[in-house]
């Protein structure tokens, strides 16, 4: 074994029970798995891909196998700056970059941004592997206090006058874990602290097509353009393995962020690029969009009557106007990390709460995170009798 020194993001990271579920779920075909948060591989567009993909090379020949623009393909460009103008944002095609996926956008913002010993104020709970990301360059975070619309704008003002932070980081729109959405009046006074303070915000969106209900509420961004760096993916909506994130930031952010990335992966893929551009750019993309919507919209409707048959009154979850995720809250007594290994037995898998938040969430154990995405809808029932049946013993 070679003696080699370890970075300090290497020690800080261990493999998370992410990890280990998923290797679960792939041994275990029967498990009911609520733990990924990723596409119904059945509504992967597997024949349309295949499609669009010989269109790209027929459009942009050579140019879709060969290097490119850091920005991100000219014609992607243009298509993804029509798609923040439904949004609500609106910017110059040389404001968009492509990414590699949303979280190369996260780790390229990370890296012209932060320093070690650098605090980052995240939502409370949040998206795990940020805080993850966040820490692995050198930054302390810290959780702002949110309730059912979203971050508190008066414990947002009181974190950055204490703190200082280099950014915040929010998810306004079908939030990952707790699926909520932030009003538009909340948006807007959250957007006012965000100015006062001249702090850069990012604004974490990629579930937003997924609306299952309810009016659609205008991106954060678009209250305070010069303060936000907006990030959106097709990974959620067309296929995670495109790798494809789209956002725009202010332009001194996205200079720093291109050349820094020139040294990461010099671009992102060409060829899905080219093949994004297509699917943006074509037909298929509102047929598809409205698919997805049907089908998750079943689900979770399907889960959320499952809930309310199986598990009880002292349990809460969230039912969300969208995205893919709903927030189960147990008794005070609850503890749905030390019940995970029974629910595996019992052919169940989630994620306990604890995983998502800032300070490791060690009073909010009673918490669990249910993806229904992935999960066939014939199995939802199965799957929330199993958990019920580990829950309340
Ligand atoms: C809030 C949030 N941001 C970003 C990502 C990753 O997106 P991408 O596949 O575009 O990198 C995820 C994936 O689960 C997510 O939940």
């Amino acid at each position: 074994m070679i003696e080699r020194k370890r970075s300090h993001a290497a020690v800080i990271t261990r493999s998370g029970p992410i990890d280990e579920l998923f290797a679960a779920a792939a041994r275990r075909p029967e498990l009911v798995s609520f733990a990924a948060g990723a596409p119904d591989p059945a509504l992967l567009p597997v024949e349309s891909i295949a499609g669009l993909a010989a269109a790209a090379l027929d459009r942009h020949g050579r140019a879709a196998l060969q290097y490119g623009l850091t920005g991100g393909l000219p014609a992607l460009q243009e298509l993804s700056r029509k798609l923040l103008s439904e949004r609500g944002i609106d910017c110059a095609t040389g404001d968009i970059h492509i990414a590699t996926g949303a979280s190369g956008a996260l780790h390229n913002i990370c890296l012209a941004t932060l320093d070690r010993g650098d605090v980052v104020l995240v939502e409370t709970p949040t998206h795990g592997p940020a805080v993850t990301l966040f820490r692995s360059h050198g930054a302390t975070v810290i959780g702002v206090e949110c309730d059912e619309s979203g971050v508190l704008p008066e414990a947002l003002d009181d974190a950055i006058r204490r703190h200082l932070p280099a950014f915040v980081y929010l998810m306004p729109t079908f939030h990952n874990p707790t699926g909520r959405t932030m009003s538009a009046e909340r948006r807007a006074r959250t957007a006012e602290v965000i100015r006062r303070h001249r702090m850069l915000a990012i604004e974490d969106d990629v579930y937003v097509e997924l609306r299952y209900r309810g009016a659609e509420v205008p991106a954060l961004t678009s209250f305070v353009p010069e303060f936000c760096a907006y990030l959106t993916s097709l990974s959620k909506c067309v296929a995670p393995a495109l790798r494809i994130g789209i956002t725009t930031m202010p332009q001194p952010l996205l200079r720093d962020v291109l050349v820094l990335k020139q040294g990461i992966d010099m671009q992102t893929s060409s060829l899905t690029q080219a093949l994004a551009a297509e699917f943006l750019g074509g037909p298929e993309r509102a047929a598809h969009r409205q698919r997805l919507v049907e089908h998750y919209a079943a689900k979770l409707d399907r889960l959320a009557g499952a809930l309310g048959e199986h598990l009880g009154p002292d349990f809460r979850w969230t039912v969300p106007d969208g995205g893919l995720f709903v927030w189960v809250e147990g008794p005070p007594d609850f503890d749905a990390g030390a019940v995970l290994p029974a629910a595996l037995d019992h052919g169940v898998a989630y994620l306990p709460g604890s995983h998502f938040y800032a300070d490791g969430g060690a009073d909010r154990g009673n918490t669990l995170r249910l993806s229904f995405s992935a999960v066939p809808i014939g199995d939802i029932d199965r799957g929330v009798a199993a958990l019920a049946r580990v829950c309340r013993p």
